[in-house]
């Protein structure tokens, strides 16, 4: 969580730097803050709340440094408060720092530096940093210009847990230090100037030439040069890679929120999840794969394992793998599985599904499994993230940037890859059944059914308005569809504050139909015609017990059961979240607007989860 943004240059570093926090605001909004060289003293400008909050602080517009750091929080430890804020100075005044992630044995180097003198102003983990790398700047006897790297490096060796952070020094106004463990930073390249953000699209609109960086790397900035050195300091080449994203993807493009723009960037974002992949007479390719029949008939198991909405995605995958490849198939959230010894061997392939690619429990997940000898396989939408540099294979979804806390296009560009990830695999192993050709087929006619179910917008908007001050909502499905129900559960939470549940159809009458009271709203999705009959059972249940009914179908069903239909385009069952979750994503999005809610920036939230 958090975004970091950094810069060294020419210009009047202070616009630059809030510009790049406001982009990354996405990630975290407890507090905004940054630090600059002012004639060789370093400054510090930080406030709770907003990066908004900026601009009125007393002097912000006088600041002229060309080098500067800054920050934008999700509190791990300690309060959203200013003095928790990031930059943190050390004691003497001579580094400022920011940092994301959390220092697991910061209690341990907090007693150490008391021990040493040290004071603490904040109760952040942080403030540890720039203290300790004064203890080791005051250490070190030679003061060439390579003191401030080693102090960096001798502090960052102390450090266990996680961390990307930026480091300026007041002794060398020319050079900024920024390094990295398990938290994401990439490092923008322009002309007499570069730049240092948590995200591609915070600085596109500045260069699309990015250095990657690994963990425990050093990097010396200077406004000309980008030095890497390894965590022994020995200097290591890099390449600089071009991003493909333009920089209008990464702006609102006269939409109210970004949610609704990505809603709207469905059709394009399938369209180029797409492809060129296969057409519906060429099997399916994939340039990043290259597995066997062999491989994949000697499987005895395939895990998907990813967090939040990635992994209801992974429940569409599971739904066509099982079903196309008869390859079992079981998902988990990483947060669980990284803990309970999964049972993954040389025989297991695992799946891993990430938007940002940075999600900490998710790579944590990875790793375990390449530990124990499994191939895996990324998904993600982020070239270069930590996650696709981790895995054995990695496929990317083409949704472009995606900033609304409240994923949207990513998961369903998401199902579609994964979807066309078991048709690879069906084809490898040689089941060209009818049901793949159909899927093929199903699957290109997607971008216009999308078009078609987008325009129910305002079917949808005027129904919402009816709902939006109800305390729970329940949310139906059986196969595929209760995947969508879970989905469009936690958008609702998360963007609407609204209490939902969601329930496979025919679980509801073992305990939680207690909960249903005269006029409670319960939301079914019926897509599959082989269970519609059994949902309209379990939905006639609820109407008895007094229940206000909305229907998301493609399915005929008698209209006047119900006391809301909403009709969505038929298609395949193995791509019907697609089309199923975008009337819901809207509902939560305009409850959330009737509300009168932040809809980018929903409370508690961030959009990366790089901590535990
Ligand atoms: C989605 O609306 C959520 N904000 C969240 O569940 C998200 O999908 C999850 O944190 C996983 O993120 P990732 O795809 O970047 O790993
Ligand atoms: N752990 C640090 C803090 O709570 C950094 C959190 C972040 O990544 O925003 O201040």
């Amino acid at each position: 969580m958090c975004g970091i943004v950094g810069y060294i240059g020419t210009k009047k570093a202070s616009p630059i730097l809030i510009n790049g926090l406001i982009r990354l605001e996405y990630r975290g909004y407890d507090s905004a803050g940054i630090s600059t060289i002012e004639k060789e003293e370093l400054s510090i400008m930080k406030d709770k709340g907003r990066v908004k909050n900026l601009y009125h602080l007393k002097g912000i517009d006088d600041l002229t440094g060309t080098i500067g750091i800054a920050h934008t929080r999700w509190a791990t430890h300690g309060k959203p408060s200013k003095e928790n804020s990031h930059p943190h100075m050390d004691n003497s005044k001579t580094f400022s720092v920011v940092h994301n992630g959390i220092i697991e044995n910061y209690n341990e180097l907090r007693n150490f530096l008391t021990d040493n003198g040290y004071i603490f102003y904040s109760q952040t983990d942080t403030e540890v940093i720039p203290n300790l790398v004064h203890y080791y700047y005051e250490k070190d006897e030679k003061t060439d210009n390579l003191r401030f790297l080693r102090a960096v490096k001798n502090a960052c060796s102390d450090l266990k847990g996680s961390f990307a952070i930026e480091i300026i020094c007041k002794d060398y106004p020319d050079n900024m230090i920024v390094t990295r463990k398990d938290s994401p930073l990439v490092i923008g390249k322009g002309e007499n100037e570069n730049y240092i953000s948590s995200d591609i699209p915070a600085i596109l609109s500045f260069t699309r030439n990015f250095y990657l960086l690994n963990d425990f790397e050093l990097v010396v900035l200077s406004r000309n040069n980008v030095v890497f050195y390894d965590k022994d300091l020995n200097p290591i080449e890099k390449d600089t890679k071009t991003i493909e994203w333009n920089a209008s993807s990464a702006e609102k493009d006269g939409y109210e929120d970004f949610m609704l723009k990505e809603i709207y960037e469905q059709p394009t974002a399938i369209r180029e999840t797409i492809g060129a992949k296969f057409n519906e007479e060429t099997k399916c390719e994939f340039d990043e794969l290259n597995f066997t029949k062999e491989y994949l008939s000697s499987l005895n198991k395939i895990y998907i394992v990813a967090c939040g909405t990635a992994m209801y995605a992974g429940l569409a995958g599971k739904n066509a793998i099982e079903k196309l490849c008869k390859i079992p198939t079981e998902v988990d959230v990483a947060s669980e599985f990284r803990y309970r010894d999964p049972l993954v061997d040389d025989k297991t392939l695992c799946i891993f599904i990430s938007q940002s690619g940075e999600t900490a429990d998710t790579i944590a997940a990875l790793k375990l499994c390449k530990e124990k000898g499994a191939k895996t396989l990324a998904i993600s939408n982020v070239i270069g993230s930590s996650i696709t540099r981790e895995a054995d294979y990695s496929i990317y979804t083409h949704a472009g940037p995606e900033i609304a806390v409240a994923s949207t296009k990513a998961y369903t560009s998401q199902v579609i890859l994964i979807t066309i990830l078991s048709i690879y695999f069906a084809e490898i192993l040689d089941i060209e059944c009818e049901k793949v050709s159909l899927l093929k087929r199903d699957i290109l006619q997607l971008p216009k059914k999308i078009e078609e179910t987008l325009k129910l917008s305002e079917v949808i908007e005027e129904f919402s308005k009816k709902v939006y001050q109800e305390k729970d909502i329940f949310f139906l499905g059986r196969g595929i569809d209760e995947a969508v129900a879970k989905e469009a559960s936690l958008k609702l939470k998360e963007i609407s504050y609204i209490h939902s549940e969601s329930y496979p159809a025919g679980e509801l009458k073992h305990g939680p139909i207690a909960l249903i009271e005269n006029d409670i709203t319960v939301i079914s999705i019926m897509t599959d015609n082989t269970l519609v009959e059994k949902t309209i059972s379990n939905i006639q249940e609820v109407i008895t017990r007094g229940a206000k009914t909305l229907v998301i179908t493609n399915q005929n069903v008698d209209e006047d059961m119900f006391d809301r239909i909403i009709k969505i385009p038929e298609t395949n069952p193995f791509v019907s979240p697609i089309l199923s979750i975008i009337p819901l994503q809207l509902f939560s999005y305009y409850i959330s607007k009737e509300k009168g809610l932040d809809v980018d920036k929903p409370r508690n939230l961030a959009k990366s989860v790089t901590v535990e």
